[in-house]
């Protein structure tokens, strides 16, 4: 049976009405429209699906939605500070290295990087290539062999110093 919830994403308060078994991954793309959350495996194996709650990565395939009920979710729509549409607020950081450093080819995996990456640099500003490494090893890249989405987070944490 479903029920209604309030999921606060990308910071506004957002109503759906889900069973008690819906994936946040399947609530934020089918109920929300909140597309650039990728599903490629839904089994917890690839990141694409990678979002922050209460600024931590998660890969929303692995939650439901009903456990991000009162929690702050923040999406790849979420990022840039308009939403990533190219007006006056402009890219975020990691987006816009992402972009200069060729870290994506397909794309399909780039959103769940880049969220993983948010997490990553907050709480280490200054990685070394291992630890980008090791904090990336959840998400999979079948097409850029990941060395230039390593420098894409070396010159998003650049920026940021
Ligand atoms: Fe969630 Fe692959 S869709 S880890
Ligand atoms: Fe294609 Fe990473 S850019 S999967």
């Amino acid at each position: 049976m479903k029920r209604s919830i309030i999921l606060n994403v990308n910071g506004a308060a957002r109503t759906a009405e889900v069973e008690p078994r819906a994936l946040l991954a399947y609530v934020l793309r089918d109920q929300l429209d909140l597309t650039g959350t990728h599903i490629g495996c839904d089994t917890s194996q690839c990141g694409a699906c990678t979002v922050l709650l209460d600024g931590r990565a998660v890969k929303s395939c692995t939650v439901l939605a009903v456990q991000a009920e009162g929690r702050k979710i923040t999406t790849i729509e979420g990022l840039a500070p308009d939403g990533g549409r190219g007006g006056r607020g402009g890219l975020h950081p990691l987006q816009q290295a992402f972009w200069e450093k060729h870290g994506l080819q397909c794309g399909f995996c780039t959103p769940g990087m880049i969220m993983t990456a948010v997490d990553l640099l907050s709480s280490k500003p200054n990685p070394t290539d291992a630890e980008i490494r090791h904090a990336i090893e959840g998400n999979l890249c079948r097409c850029t062999g990941y060395q230039n989405i390593v420098a894409a987070i070396q010159a998003a944490a650049a920026a940021g110093r």
